[in-house]
């Protein structure tokens, strides 16, 4: 087991969104909406929506692979894959158990977590927690949603604001002076309504009725979640920077869940802080529930906003109700060069192998459960020698 590090560094980072872009415009052709009014109520111009044949695990594997990539790790090597998401391949088994089998990281455990727009960062607090505790060397943390599969588009308030994505980091035990510095998670329950599918779960399993009155579709109560979120983010950005023993000057970027352009615009009126040390990229995504925080986070990064020695500040907030903040000393994370030729080939290798050694140990269990092969396989057994 290793030592246990004050640090768990950042030094993979990725982002997956579909191919298909929907336009405000588009949406005012389904449904009885403008881009006016998305636009000046949201800040969104655009989404991105997976197309029929695509769920959460296939975009979080693209994402965690280019994190990899990125810090020109093994697979092998990861410890810990924890995924956040609301919106699951299936109830059960969990969607990041399908993320470690697609990127062959057969040394890991794999645990889906499920904080609304929260989970990202609740993610990466606990990752955070595993690795200075000395359990775990490297985490691979992933946020991503397919939010079209639950959002209802006959509900005008909601099918406007939702996109779908993935994004990933990948943590490492570090020595250095960089990485997380501190973290916050917050929940409050007594809000559960104010953001809920309804039907799908124990409480009311799916059935014809639940299906013709649409409640396994997301349900939102827009002005309770926006006068929370104005509220929360703030605070939880304050007190996340207290605790790292930063002022709210130290910190040069406040990457948070993009969820709507004004509550960021009230969120640095009353930290007094200029709106630009807010990354924003809700136009061309819209909100991509926990997927939103790791593919601003990654944006910033590859567009060179974010560089080493930088202060950042993570914040969510969403369905539960919950929040959470980290704060982070960016370092130098990625190599300069791209990875040598073999180790690229080395990862390619693993996933082409990955699959058919998942495909393969399906096979296999079935082929054991076949009662003739069980029942020759037994015969053989009992032959004498
Ligand atoms: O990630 C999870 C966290 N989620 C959030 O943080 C979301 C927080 N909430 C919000 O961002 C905002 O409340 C919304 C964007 C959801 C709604 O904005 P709003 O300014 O609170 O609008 P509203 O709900 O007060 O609706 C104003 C009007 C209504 O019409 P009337 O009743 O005034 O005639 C709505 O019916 O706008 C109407 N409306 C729309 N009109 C055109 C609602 N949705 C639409 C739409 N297109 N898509």
């Amino acid at each position: 087991m290793p030592e246990p590090r004050s640090m768990a560094a950042i030094v993979g980072w990725g982002m997956y969104v579909p191919e298909r872009v929907v336009t405000n415009e588009d949406l005012a052709q389904m449904m009885d909406t403008s881009d006016e009014w998305i636009r000046t109520r949201t800040g969104i111009e655009r989404r991105h929506w997976a197309p029929d044949h695509q769920a959460t695990a296939s975009m979080a594997i693209e994402a965690g692979r280019q994190a990899l990539e990125v810090a020109d790790a093994d697979p092998l090597d990861i410890g810990l894959i924890l995924l956040a998401t609301m919106t699951p391949d299936y109830g059960t088994p969990s969607t990041a158990c399908l993320v470690q089998s697609g990127l062959g990281a057969v040394h890991a455990g794999a645990v889906d977590l499920n904080a609304g727009c929260s989970g990202f960062v609740y993610a990466l607090t606990l990752a955070h927690a595993a690795i200075a505790s000395g359990q775990e060397e490297m985490v691979l943390v992933i946020g991503a949603d397919t939010m079209t599969r639950i959002v209802d588009r006959q509900d005008r308030s909601t099918a406007v604001l939702f996109g779908d994505g993935a994004g990933a980091v990948l943590l490492r035990a570090s020595d250095g002076g960089a990485g997380v510095l501190a973290t916050i998670l917050g929940a409050d329950g007594s809000g559960a309504d104010l953001l809920k599918v309804p039907a799908g779960g124990s409480a009311l399993p799916a059935s014809a009725e639940s299906l013709a009155a649409r409640e396994h579709y997301l349900t939102m109560d827009g002005h309770q979640v926006f006068r929370f979120a104005t509220r929360v983010l703030p605070r939880v950005i304050e007190r996340v920077a207290e605790r790292a023993g930063l002022e709210i000057g130290d910190i040069d970027w406040i990457i948070p869940h993009q969820a709507n352009a004004r509550i960021l615009e009230a969120t640095a009126r009353r930290l007094r802080l200029d709106l630009a040390r807010f990354y924003t990229n809700i136009q061309e995504y819209g909100n991509t529930s926990a997927a939103s925080v790791p593919i601003a986070l990654c944006e910033a990064v590859r567009k060179g906003h974010v560089i080493p020695g930088q202060i950042l500040v993570l914040a969510g907030f969403g369905a539960g109700l919950t929040w959470a903040a980290a704060a982070v000393r960016w370092g130098p994370g990625a190599r300069k060069r791209r990875a040598p030729f073999y180790r690229r080939w080395w990862r390619w290798m693993l996933y082409r192998w990955a699959a058919a050694h998942s495909v393969g140990r399906r096979l296999s269990r079935r082929l054991c459960a076949s009662k003739p092969l069980a029942s020759l396989l037994c015969r053989l057994r009992r032959r004498p020698q």
